[in-house]
Parts: structure tokens; sequence; C-alpha cells
């Protein structure tokens, strides 16, 4: 696990002693991420060749000696943001020495920080809803793979991942807080480890029926690359990706439009999947190629399997162009053709675009962009373009034109980078 230096860990330290009366024992931050090809293959045991973007959720750790469970300057829990979890206020002094305390930076429409309490006891899936079942989520599914009972922890987070726009943001809570918890209890698990509880997590606890990629994005990826995984085994290639070598840079366009539809719409999609991979009489999708003969499916199972099998093919060769296969130089520019099929597939073929996401890929397109994909689970989110940097304001100008023409609210655009995976605060 790496360790960062970032002017957070001061802050950090600095807000949880204000809120809990008593200095923090660590902190750590776990990036969200964008995955630059390889969509909707994860939970079919494809490829998937995501980066951890520089912009993080941070959470400083704290375990309260016995007795201390009061927050600071004689303010009462609930008057500090600390309910439990269904918001029934202040807990009974005996729970609360065994709660797990989590206070936010982000603040709801009152202006109060969100905050919540449970104990590892209470948890049942489905108990929780919110941003708060993902913590829970972890705590509960390291009971279940540890038989450690977390409690007595106070937990302050702040984010830069953007809530809502696809970013992984609740991932990327998920594994700050296990790794928090993977040092504070000494559990020594490992990167595979942490990256399928934390799925669990999500599946089990949350009831997301999520695949892979972006938990490994978070935990697993080093700085300047973009991680290639075989999502059947877990099997990891670090693949350089280095935009400023190549004056390039990469645009994510938040559409800040999320269709209703989404969460059916990612199941349905999984399910149709395996339905298809069975009368294929394959385990999954992934031990089929595009020269499987598709004639027993019907015409919706073909087009999802047809996206799947090119995608798989579309990782491998954006691969092959960022390593340099066959005495070529490594080439970032020429992924530019394989973002915009990957695009084209999910619209027409896996169906999970939206008007948004395609206006977004068509103006970034026109305004001049080597190439661009709507990214994550679909009907919303957001769409990245990969930009040589002196067309950055073009392409920014050709999509909020775009946007305006359309009368969509404005999207929100920002450059990432390849940053570097979870790890400890210094
Ligand atoms: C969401 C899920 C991922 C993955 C993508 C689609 O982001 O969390 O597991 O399935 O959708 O590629």
């Amino acid at each position: 696990m790496s360790a960062a230096t970032t002017e957070a860990g001061p802050r950090l330290r600095r807000e949880f002693e204000a809120i809990f009366g008593y200095p923090p024992l660590e902190s750590f931050r776990a990036p969200g991420r964008v995955n630059l090809i390889g969509e909707h293959t994860d939970y079919n045991n494809g490829f998937v060749l995501p980066i951890a973007i520089d912009r993080a959720v941070h959470v400083a750790i704290g375990r309260r000696a016995q007795g201390r469970s009061g927050a600071r300057n004689g303010v009462s829990d609930a008057q500090n943001g600390v309910s439990d979890a269904q918001g029934r206020g202040t807990a009974a002094p005996a729970r609360r020495e065994e709660s797990i305390r989590i206070v936010s930076d982000h603040r709801d429409e009152r202006g109060e920080r969100l905050a919540g309490q449970f104990t590892a006891e209470e948890l049942v899936p489905g108990a929780l809803q919110g941003w708060l079942s993902h913590p829970a989520g972890v705590v509960d599914e390291i009971a279940k793979t540890t038989g450690t009972a977390v409690g007595g922890i106070d937990l302050y987070i702040e984010s830069t991942v953007p809530v809502g726009a696809g970013l992984s943001s609740s991932h990327a809570l998920e594994v700050a807080v296990l790794i928090a918890l993977d040092e504070v209890y000494g559990l020594g698990l490992d990167e595979r480890e942490k990256v399928l509880l934390t799925q669990r997590a999500e599946n089990d606890f949350v009831g997301a029926p999520t695949g892979i990629v972006d938990q490994a994005a978070s935990v697993m990826t080093e700085a300047g690359h973009a991680l290639f995984l075989d999502c059947r085994d877990l099997r990891t290639r670090q693949i350089p990706f280095d935009l400023d070598a190549e004056g390039l840079r990469l645009l994510v366009i938040d559409t800040r439009v999320s269709h209703s539809h989404s969460e059916s719409g990612y199941g349905d999609r999984r399910r149709t999947c395996e339905e298809a991979a069975g009368i294929l009489g394959a385990e999954s999708l992934r031990e089929l190629d595009e020269t499987v003969d598709l004639g027993p499916l019907t015409g919706e199972q073909r087009k999802r399997v047809r996206h799947v099998l090119s995608e798989n093919a579309r990782v491998r060769a954006t691969v092959e162009l960022l390593e340099g296969h066959g005495g070529e130089s490594r080439c970032i520019r020429g992924i530019g053709e394989l973002l915009l099929a990957s695009h084209d597939s999910l619209a027409h073929d896996y169906e999970v675009s939206c008007p948004e996401l395609d206006t977004a890929v068509a103006a970034a397109t026109s305004g001049g962009a080597l190439g661009a994909r709507m990214i994550g689970g679909g009907f919303g989110g957001s769409a990245i373009a990969l930009v040589d940097s002196t067309r950055v304001d073009r392409v920014g100008e050709a999509v909020v034109a775009a946007f305006a023409d359309h009368g969509y609210r404005a999207p929100d655009i920002f450059a990432v980078s390849a940053g570097e995976g979870a790890g400890r605060i210094d």
C-alpha cells in the first residue's frame, strides 16, 4: 500500500479532533475511477482498463478509549450532527461505546454535516439506505469474513470525488473505510481480499449487483498507469498511461443527469448476459469470442453478447497500443477510434447510453477530440474525451454549446490524470 503526502493530512487531523475531541490514529485515501475501456465486461468475467483518478475519498480514523463517547465542547452527539443510523437521535450511552460514528464534510440542505452511527451487531442488509450503507456494508463484511467485530470507532470523511457523476464515489468510500479498518485492526488483508470484500459489501449489503472494476481500480492501480484487469481471475498488469508525454488531456464530461431506469437497466443487462451464456453452453461470456454462432439467441440477447465480445477485443487492442506491441511505439493517441467504437456499441448493441451522453460524445468529437465514450453503468453520469492539450477549450465549448442547444442542464467538464491507488496519507 502506498503512502502519499498531501495537504489533506493536517486538515483531516484538525477536523477530526474538532469533531470528536481527541486526535485520530491515521488517515487514508481511496481514489475514484475512470474506466478507459471495457464497459459492462466485468460481471461477464471479461477485461477492463480503468485508471484511478486524482480525486479521492479521505478518511481519518480514531479508536475511542473506553468511556470516551461524547463529542467535544460540551456539545451533545445529536447537536454535533452525530445521530444514529435511522436518524433517531443520540443513542443510549452503553450502545454508544460500541458504535461506529461517521461524520462527513458533505452537508445537507440545512447546512448540517452528514453524519450517522451504527453498531456492528445491528447491521442487516437493507436496514440502512443512502451513503451510510456503504461503510456499514464494509463493517458487516469484515465481521463475516474475519470474525472481527468493529466497534468504538470514529471516522471523519472528506471527498473530492463528485457524487452521482459515475466516478465511483461510493466504492471509493468503501475502500477508504476498509483500508482504515484493516490497519487499525491489523486484519492483514491483501489487495485481492480488499477488492472482493468491498464488492461483497456492495452486492450483499447495499444490494447493488455490480461487478469489480470500480473497487479494483481504487485498490490496485499505480500512479501514471492504467490497470489491465482480467475479471475472471483478478490477474493484473500495470499499463503505462502518461498523457503529458503525448501532450494529451483526458476530460470528464459529467452530464449531471441520472435516468430513473439506471438500476433496473443494469440488472436486466446482467441477467440477459448470464442467460445468453447459458444458452450458448458457456459458464460466462468470457469463454466465447467473436466467432461464436449467435443463432440460438433472441435478437436482444445477440446484441448484448455482441457488445461484450467486441468490447473485450477492444480492451486488448487498447492495451496493445498503450504498450506498443509488434514493434510499434507506444501510442495513447491511437486509442481514440477504439473509444468511439466502444461508445457506439454501448449505445446501439448494449443500449445503456442516453441522449445527454450521446450529445457529449458527438459534440466532443466535432470539437476535435481524438475519441470519446460514455463510462460506467450508463443512463446518465459521465463521458470521457481524449483531447490534444491545444484543443481542450474548443472541445469544452463545443460540448457546452451542444447541451445549451438541446436545452440540457450545463455539464460539468474537468480534466483528470492517472493518479495512484488507495493508501495511507502521511
Ligand atoms: C458500474 C458498476 C461496475 C461496472 C460498470 C459497467 O460502474 O459498478 O461494476 O459493471 O457499471 O462497466
